[in-house]
């Protein structure tokens, strides 16, 4: 287009669309996932009743909930050619694997474009219920091991550490990995979940979204930061090297990791319960990890009060790091929350769908003659 209108870069500020399912207050610092505080949601619920809550805009009964667990306890087998794609990649980084084995999915689904009530849910279910084995057989294959059946007894957030571990996690690391999971759910137009919907608008299938949704989160300014967060760690080595290593990284106008939002202007409200559970943990190990970061937003100090604040990735690292999770696998740990998101996310997208399409204001040269081959130099 050539009208050489406003540009909103990155289209920050802009809203594409109405939504009911993540409501965020950049400025005070809320958050809500259909209505209810994120912080309600994270010390009351397990993953499983936000799970409900997100895909079908209200909290569950009791036997909603009971029928919703067991469908996906059900839905958790992996179809065996997947596995063997798994074998052929492993050497892959698991994001990789995982975005490329969601894309195959979509071959085992011969309804993948049916949008019945019907046929999402059990899409859904099926989804959510196959992320958390998908990471974990190719982290056993890659291994040389044979994958760890799931444990049927097990909810979603343990069953995902069983599978990865081979031993029942305590009753700590459930409940923090549940909460990690309610936390990283959703949140609303960033962009990974505006990358699904991009691909939903077009009527595309729910893998090809999911699919593009794992492409735009790996990314290092979006969920690949929580990566890149445990690399600075490492990189600081003792809290006293932190204010020298911010120091840095600001006169070279490089970003310190886990910190700064598009759209919040104060600390992230994830971060408060995630912040609690990563000191909990390291009160009972002798890693200084936690006390690194502590020491970054020490030294973050001055740039906090202009808004550049800790975000969801911060102390998410320090978390999966003390649970014992490897470093390639945070990015996928944290993808098995967001799927829930995305699903909702697409769901409404397809419910009142229009072709996401915006313009590119033309800024290059206008009504160039035309040179014959033989005149170009
Ligand atoms: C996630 O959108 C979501 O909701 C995402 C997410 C979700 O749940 O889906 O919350 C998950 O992606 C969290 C963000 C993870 N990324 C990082 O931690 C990477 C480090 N942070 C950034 O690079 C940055 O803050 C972004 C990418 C997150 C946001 O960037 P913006 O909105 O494009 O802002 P910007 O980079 O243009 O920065 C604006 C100003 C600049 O200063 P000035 O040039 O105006 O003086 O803020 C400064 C920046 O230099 N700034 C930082 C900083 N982030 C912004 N300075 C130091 N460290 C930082 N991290």
């Amino acid at each position: 287009q050539t009208d050489g209108g406003v540009v909103y870069r990155g289209l920050a500020g802009v809203t594409f669309d109405q939504s009911q399912i993540t409501l965020i207050d950049g400025k005070q610092g809320r958050l809500q996932y259909r209505g209810y505080s994120i912080h309600d949601l994270v010390e009351q619920t397990t993953f499983e009743e936000t799970a409900f809550l997100l895909l079908n805009g209200q909290l569950p009964t009791t036997t909603e909930l009971d029928q919703f667990k067991h469908q996906l306890v059900a839905a958790r087998e992996i179809p065996a050619t997947i596995l063997e794609l798994i074998q052929l990649l492993k050497d892959g980084h698991p994001t990789e694997v995982l975005r490329t084995c969601l894309s195959a999915l979509a071959t085992f689904d011969a309804e993948r474009l049916d949008g019945s009530v019907t046929a999402t849910k059990a899409r859904s279910i099926r989804l959510i219920a196959q992320m958390p084995c998908l990471i974990a057989a190719h982290h056993a294959i890659r291994q040389g091991k044979t994958p760890i059946q799931p444990n049927p007894t097990l909810d979603h957030a343990a069953n995902f550490l069983y599978m990865l571990q081979g031993t029942i996690p305590s009753q700590q690391a459930q409940q923090i990995v549940n909460q990690i999971l309610i936390l990283h759910a959703d949140h609303s137009a960033n962009a990974s979940t505006f990358a699904a919907r991009v691909v939903a608008g077009t009527r595309s299938d729910w893998y090809a979204a999911l699919t593009a949704a794992i492409a735009a989160f790996a990314g290092p300014l979006h969920g690949g930061a929580i990566e890149q967060v445990i690399a600075m760690i490492q990189a600081i080595g003792t809290p006293e090297r932190a204010a020298d290593y911010v120091a840095n990284l600001q006169a070279n106008n490089q970003p310190v990791m886990g910190f700064g939002h598009r759209v919040y202007q104060t600390e992230d409200p994830r971060a408060r319960h995630l912040r609690k559970a990563a000191q909990a943990l390291s009160a009972q190990s002798d890693n200084n990890y936690y006390a690194i970061l502590e020491a970054v937003v020490q030294a973050m100090r001055p740039y906090m009060a202009k808004g550049i604040d800790v975000n969801v990735d911060f102390y998410a690292s320090v978390i999966y790091h003390l649970l014992g999770i490897p470093y390639d696998l945070f990015v996928p740990a944290f993808i098995v929350g967001r799927t829930v998101g995305w699903l909702a996310q697409i769901q409404e997208q397809y419910a009142n769908n229009i072709l996401i399409r915006p313009l590119l204001a033309y800024v290059g040269p206008i009504d160039q003659p035309y040179p014959a081959l033989s005149q170009r130099q």
